[in-house]
């Protein structure tokens, strides 16, 4: 049987016709890939029969670059597994000669990029999204996803996979799992839907981006929550809209002021659930002159509804798309929170009528969903596993809620006002006067103290300051060493005393 060769061959192109002898072309071209860093110290190269056969050439020249090549260090031979990239290479030998290797940081000509991708702001993990621990934003309680059972999932897949499940899926997603989500969606969240309704997506941001896609144009008004979900806002910017920020108070979007400030907006993007970031549920009276404003003007409304599951207190509340009798309302939920995010899992339930327009824009986007953990959460839904989690960590999240507001209140009294603790897996602090959150913010996760500034879920004017404080992941018992972290680092800023966040000295 033909070896297969293990290392991948570089491009090198010979020409038996130049001048220079092959072994020359060989030996030229390798040093330079090696000088500039397109192959890297310790990287396995072809061996010279497989590269020979590669170019077509006999294998002499190449045996004599290759050669060469080791004997001024550029390769060496490893006994048993092959010839490598030298792995000590001299920081010199890739530095010095900077003319035979074409640099990627070229930037000559005109570089024109559309106009949409300058007006998002550039991409930093920013830092206080850089670590795990005490109040993190979107972080679920990880040590306690049932992840053997998950893994077991997961390895029956792999064991089971048809050749079918390796070819394109349609752009809907996997039915299975659409029939798990819209029977989960009917009981759990009252919303109205069929299998035919709902689209898996690569998490809610996946929804936001298609529904801009379907739904607005250039220059499309559409309102905005103010303070809101930043990354709705970036979709909205890239796809050119105007946005219009609507104000949310204790009951939400305001949706008198977004009538009187742009009745004929295009859309409206909601979470009516729990208010990202202030948390607010909005009212009963709101959500039905939401839907009156957009059945009377022709607008759609679209409903994050990101974290509802998880509900202290009181009764959950009923999704806004089950009260719209007039399909205006398009639902996009995920599963970052409920299960975690890097498995990029969400869904749309779409109006029916617009059902075609989604999937041939989803079509023209990426196809459709990758199958496997598509198929493994269908399992892991249909066996029971996803409801008995929320169960489990409802309760989680609700100890690790209580422990963190009474600490807030034992800590700072009322100097910190605390809201939108009654669901999720976050709530907000505001700020005494004085404070700019983004500084205090970057300082503390010096710390490792992440806190996530509330200032920039502003689009204008940033009339408070504030933390969103994620309580997910941070275990009840270590609640207090947080908060107190929090204070030091309040009562650390320069003319802040202990005395303005209302700690007393003596506790
Ligand atoms: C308001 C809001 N919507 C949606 C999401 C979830 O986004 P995704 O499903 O893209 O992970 C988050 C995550 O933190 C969020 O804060």
């Amino acid at each position: 049987m033909k070896k297969v060769p293990s290392a991948l061959s570089p491009v090198i192109a010979v020409d038996r016709k130049a001048a220079k002898p092959l072994h020359k072309q060989i030996y030229d071209a390798f040093r330079s890939m090696i000088v500039g860093r397109n192959l890297s110290a310790g990287q396995q190269i072809p061996s010279t029969r497989a590269l020979a056969m590669e170019l077509k050439i006999s294998r002499i020249p190449v045996l004599t670059a290759y050669s060469q090549l080791l004997a001024e260090g550029y390769f060496e031979a490893r006994a048993g597994a092959g010839t490598f990239v030298c792995s000590s290479l001299p920081d010199q030998l890739t530095s010095s000669d900077k003319s035979s290797s074409r640099s990627v940081d070229v930037r000559s000509g005109t570089r024109v990029t559309s106009r949409r991708a300058k007006l998002l702001p550039r991409y930093e993990r920013l830092p206080w999204l850089r670590g795990m621990g005490a109040f993190n934003l979107s972080q679920p309680a990880f040590d306690q996803f049932p992840f053997p059972t998950w893994s077991r999932i997961v390895m029956r897949h792999c064991r089971n996979l048809h050749a079918r499940e390796l070819h394109y899926g349609g752009p809907l997603g996997l039915e299975e799992l659409r029939k798990a989500i819209c029977s989960y969606l009917r009981t759990a969240r009252a919303v109205h839907c069929d299998t035919n309704q709902v689209m898996i997506v690569a998490g809610s941001q996946q929804a936001l981006e298609i529904s801009a896609r379907v739904l607005l144009d250039d220059r499309s008004a559409a309102w905005v929550e103010e303070p809101g979900y930043w990354l709705t806002r970036q979709v909205l910017t890239a796809a050119g809209c105007r946005l219009v920020p609507v104000p949310v108070d204790s009951e939400g979007l305001d949706v008198g002021f977004g009538v009187k400030k742009c009745r004929k907006a295009r859309a409206a993007f909601v979470a009516p659930s729990h208010q990202y970031p202030l948390g607010a549920t909005m009212s009963a009276s709101r959500r039905l002159q939401l839907l009156d404003w957009a059945q009377s003007s022709g607008a759609w409304v679209i409903e994050d509804d990101y974290d509802s599951e998880y509900r202290y207190g009181n009764m959950p509340i009923a999704s806004l798309q089950g009260l719209d009798n007039n399909s205006r309302v398009i639902y996009i939920g995920t599963f970052s929170k409920t299960l975690f995010p890097s498995l990029r899992l969400g869904y749309l339930v779409i109006p029916p009528d617009l059902v075609d327009r989604f999937v041939a824009v989803r079509y023209a986007m990426d196809i459709g969903p990758p199958h496997f953990f598509q198929a493994v959460l269908t399992d892991f839904m249909n066996e029971g596993h996803f409801a008995r989690h929320i169960r489990r960590m409802r309760q989680l999240y609700a100890e690790r809620r209580t422990a963190l507001v009474d600490e807030l209140q034992k800590e700072f009294g009322s100097a910190l006002e605390v809201l939108g603790s009654e669901a999720g897996m976050h709530l907000t602090v505001i700020l005494p006067k004085g404070f700019r959150d983004q500084e205090v913010a970057a300082r503390a996760a010096r710390e490792k103290l992440w806190l996530a500034p509330l200032s920039p879920a502003y689009v204008g004017e940033t009339p408070r300051q504030g933390f969103i404080l994620g309580f997910g992941n941070t275990p009840a018992e270590e609640m207090p060493k947080a908060v107190r972290q929090l204070r030091s680092v309040l009562c650390g800023e320069k003319n802040v005393s202990a005395k303005t966040t209302g700690h007393k000295e003596n506790s």
